[in-house]
């Protein structure tokens, strides 16, 4: 191949991959293979120059531009950052500051690299106006509603600052905007109870949610943002150090992570410290950005075409072991999906033994080209469970022996089917099937749904097990005399000890009272206990705000589900279906003879508008125009919420005729925003 095809290769190569993560948000190759391939081209092109292509990529910073969204101009431009794997190159980079400073000395300050997406505010006398993401750099996309969704991003700042320096009229703060791992790990939880495919990682998750159009939709996950950088013209601050110490206390969130390092050795030690260290972090990083502290000597320095001198990016090798794939063991969830979980030969990985990882479904393991007994490279990212990245081939044997994916139901051998488009095979025999049975209880029982989770740890089990119960309708007719005195041994297979679970008296008062006291469970949580594919926590909440009763609900039809708020095909679809089956029907009418609430509140909120979208309300005294249920549900309908409190997170008091002196007071010290009745009704008709 000639240098011109092999640049040209590359750069196709980098671009494709470039437009997947940016605009796709699929990762299809690791970082490290990723920056290999660009120093390829770079060489290359420093060494060919006239074949480098106009649409090189490595001219641009980052993606090209959504449509979707508007555009706007940074008014900095966003630049990235050099990286380096090594601590030769870290040795390097301070020699060329040292050059560069002629002398002078200098400081760094060292973050951690945040594993999620860039962001860039702006703030206008203290309020946040826009918020964008990178985009190539020079223009992103607009994504304040979004961006608004941030709880942690104040909206409006607390002026005066406390202390000096004042606040500047105008400026800029960036971060990096992310989901938090437990909130990843509680969105595919819930996605796995109703049956939707698992999203792959967290940062891939945090983007594909900024880029989102319905900023309701982006509001119920609960994405954060660390902010790193402060721009403003004039600078108000000498150093970055300095930056960060106001930004955290004008109320933005600043990592506590960060440390100033006196020279490139305590870079060193600050590196090493946070190697494995870091995944006690609530979000994935994945190395160090160290920055030369003061602004003029980072001026001095400058910037080549694409990052700055003054900073560079240490990325951390991802911690991989290899250890032997001894087996795959089959599980069933509650939707009668299986998933392939990989049993591996113990091995230390990043401060903690890892004995599985996790597989994903048949195409995963088509792809690895894995086979039992082989040889795996275990891989911890940002997600909590490992994962097998690679076989090591140079270790496989004649001892290797194919996967073979089953074809019948681990649990119950019935054969498995895999639906059009879907990547996993299933279980069809819902009620039949053990652990879906199994799963079936432990939902119904969870405390979203019907709260009797002192039913848990194996005592499910050991009623279904006794044929004491078939459905969970089953458990509302259990007497004191069923339960007393029944036990069962279980071999915990993961720590090799026994466990007896047995119900003594004092167990079985608690787990009766437990079931008695579910009957007051409201609607929607008993909407949610019956497991309906799709019908998650929120949809049944909006399905009960709706119908109002268990009743309205079976007779919808999908057109008159369609009209509920959310509610999609899929969702109608699978309602109507569940209801249609005449089993489904006679399990629904014994929970209703057992006494569950069948009916609620119906509280249609009909849509207004979003004038009033990501702000926080609270009123008090009397009004002219609305009565507190009317005002209540105008803001509602117009996208805003109504807090319970007066605290830091309310933007606004509506204050009526004979308002409490004492909120208006508390108002006050909080700086909360008050408003008369004519402001509010002036808002909503912006
Ligand atoms: S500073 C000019 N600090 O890494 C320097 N960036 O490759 C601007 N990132 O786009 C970036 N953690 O999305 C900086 N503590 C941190 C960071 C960080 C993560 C990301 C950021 C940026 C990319 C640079």
């Amino acid at each position: 191949m000639t240098p011109q095809e092999r640049i040209a290769e590359l750069t196709d190569q980098l671009n494709y991959y470039n437009h997947q993560y940016y605009q796709k948000s699929v990762s299809e190759v690791d970082d490290f293979t990723f920056d290999q391939l660009l120093v390829e081209l770079t060489e290359l092109e420093t060494k060919y120059p006239e074949f480098r292509r106009p649409d090189s990529p490595t001219a641009r910073v980052g993606g090209t531009i959504s449509k979707e969204f508007q555009t706007v101009y940074h008014r900095f431009p966003m630049l990235s950052l050099g990286n380096t794997y090594s601590e030769e190159d870290l040795v390097e980079f301070d020699n060329r500051v040292r050059k560069g400073l002629n002398g002078q000395a200098y400081e760094y300050v060292c973050e951690l690299k945040f594993d999620g997406v860039a962001l860039s505010m702006t703030y206008e006398n203290g309020v946040l106006v826009q918020g964008a993401t990178r985009g190539d750099g020079v223009r992103g996309d607009d994504i304040t509603n979004n961006i608004r969704t941030i709880r942690t991003l104040p909206l409006r700042l607390q002026t005066p600052a406390p202390q000096p320096p004042a606040i500047p009229a105008l400026f800029e703060v960036r971060g990096e905007g992310f989901l938090p791992l437990a909130e990843f790990d509680r969105i595919n939880k819930e996605r796995e109870d109703i049956g939707e495919p698992l999203l792959a990682n967290p940062r891939n998750a945090a983007s594909g949610t900024f880029k989102q159009q319905d900023s309701s939709a982006v509001a119920k996950r609960r994405l954060d943002c660390y902010l790193y950088s402060f721009l403003s013209d004039p600078e108000v601050f000498q150093t970055h150090e300095e930056s960060l110490v106001a930004m955290k206390q004008w109320g933005f969130n600043v990592s506590q992570t960060w440390r100033k390092c006196a020279d490139i050795r305590e870079v060193m030690l600050y590196i090493n410290e946070w190697e494995t260290k870091r995944f006690d972090l609530p979000l994935g990083t994945d190395g160090i950005v160290i920055k030369v502290n003061r602004y003029d000597q980072q001026r001095e320095l400058g910037y080549t075409a694409k990052s700055p001198r003054w900073a560079i990016a240490y990325k951390y090798k991802a911690l991989a072991v290899s250890t032997v794939l001894n087996g795959i063991r089959y599980q069933v969830g509650r939707t009668g999906a299986v998933t392939p979980v990989a049993l591996l030969t113990p091995v230390l990985l990043a401060g903690t033994i890892v004995k599985r990882a996790s597989l994903h479904n048949a195409n995963e393991i088509e792809r690895l080209g894995v086979m039992l007994n082989d040889t795996v490279f275990v891989e911890k990212g940002g997600e909590i469970i490992p994962k097998i990245t690679g076989v090591d081939l140079t270790h496989r044997t004649d001892q290797s022996q194919p996967i073979v994916y089953p074809t019948t139901c681990p649990a119950c051998g019935t054969p498995l089917i895999r639906k059009e488009g879907e990547a996993n095979f299933y279980c069809p025999n819902e009620r039949g099937c053990p652990p879906q049975r199994q799963a079936r209880f432990e939902h119904f029982i969870q405390r979203r749904a019907m709260n009797i989770e002192s039913l848990g740890e194996g005592k499910i089990e050991l009623l279904i097990d006794r044929g004491l119960v078939q459905t969970p309708a089953d458990l509302y007719k259990l007497t004191f005399d069923d339960l007393l005195g029944i036990e069962k041994v279980f071999d915990d297979e993961e720590t090799g000890k026994r466990r007896v679970v047995s119900f003594r008296e004092k167990t079985v008062e608690n787990i009766l009272t437990a079931i008695e006291r579910s009957k007051a469970q409201p609607f929607q949580n008993v909407l949610f206990a019956l497991g309906i594919r799709y019908v998650g926590n929120t949809t049944a909440e909006k399905l009960a705000d709706y119908f109002g009763s268990m009743d309205a609900i079976m007779s919808a039809t999908q057109e008159q589900l369609l009209a509920v708020p959310d509610t999609g095909p899929r969702i109608a679809e699978s309602v109507v279906e569940w209801f249609a089956d005449p089993e489904n029907r006679d399990y629904v009418e014994r929970l209703r003879a057992a006494g569950l609430q069948f009916a609620g509140e119906k509280k249609v909120v009909e849509r207004e508008g979003d004038t009033l979208e990501g702000k926080t309300f609270l009123y008090t005294g009397t009004f002219i125009n609305f009565s507190r249920e009317e005002l209540e549900a105008r803001i509602a309908a117009n996208g805003g919420k109504v807090l319970s409190g007066i605290s830091k997170k309310l933007n606004y008091l509506i204050v009526g005729e004979n308002a409490g002196p004492s909120k208006l007071e508390k108002a006050q010290k909080l700086n909360v925003t008050m408003i008369s009745e004519d402001e509010f009704m002036a808002m909503l008709s912006v």
